[in-house]
């Protein structure tokens, strides 16, 4: 790892509480997590938008229930992916978000979108990346005969939930799961892992090295 690879990120977001856009596409259980994580002050952000690209989604009529400014920019109102991509842009800017934070959104953003926000854009997934990448990740390590799986908190860069992982959670495969078994237990977990990634970055402190996310000491470890 070279030195010009490492960079420190102080405190990332310059004012708090940090402003934080949710993108969704389904029933928006991990925005409400993080919803009532900022509502609490287990997080100190606030969640300034909820954009869908299903307008009919769940998680849209959650954060309206909440009071928070909920916008639906469905796809097929677009000729391409770069003009869907840019009312989401749009939309990130009149609400002046500084991070966006993915949670269940079911489309790949384009190298371009992400680019712009180095460092600006999380990510969780179902399963211990980099196993089990893409759709249907629980079923993937059921099928695949593993005995831990979990939730993967990362940032998302151009590849597929391929971005430096921030933090992990095990979840073990237990006899006689399914697809749902397992998928309801991830879920319970990736609730807790979002709240705790998104709070140790908001601390600031950490650095990047390479691929590595290095937190300061101190700093509480990861969970089983
Ligand atoms: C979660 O399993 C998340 O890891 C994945 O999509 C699902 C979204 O669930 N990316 P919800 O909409 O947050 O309930």
């Amino acid at each position: 790892m070279s030195e010009a690879a490492a960079f420190f990120a102080p405190v990332p977001w310059v004012e708090f509480p940090a402003r934080i856009a949710v993108l969704l596409s389904g029933r928006g259980s991990n925005f409400e997590a993080l919803a009532a994580a900022c509502r609490d002050g287990r997080l100190p952000a606030e969640i300034v938008v909820a954009i869908s690209d299903r307008p009919g989604a769940a998680g849209l009529e959650h954060a309206r229930a909440r009071g928070i400014h909920a916008v639906g920019i469905p796809r097929s109102d677009f000729p391409g992916q770069a003009e869907h991509e840019a009312a989401l842009e749009a939309a990130l800017s009149d609400s002046r978000a500084e991070l966006v934070c993915l949670a269940g959104y079911m489309r790949v953003l384009s190298p371009t979108f992400c680019a712009r926000r180095p460092l600006r854009i999380l990510n969780i997934h179902p399963s211990l990346l980099p196993s089990f990448t893409g759709l249907e990740a629980q079923q993937q390590a059921l099928e695949w005969g593993v005995r831990t799986t979990g939730a993967t908190v990362h940032f998302v860069d151009a590849g597929l939930d391929s971005g430096p992982i921030v933090d992990q959670v095990v979840v073990c495969v237990e006899e006689g799961d399914d697809t749902e078994s397992l998928s309801a237990r991830i879920l319970e977990a990736e609730h807790a892992l979002y709240v705790r990634s998104l709070a140790r970055l908001l601390k600031g402190g950490w650095q990047l090295a390479g691929r590595r996310i290095l937190y300061p000491a101190g700093d509480p470890k990861s969970l089983f």
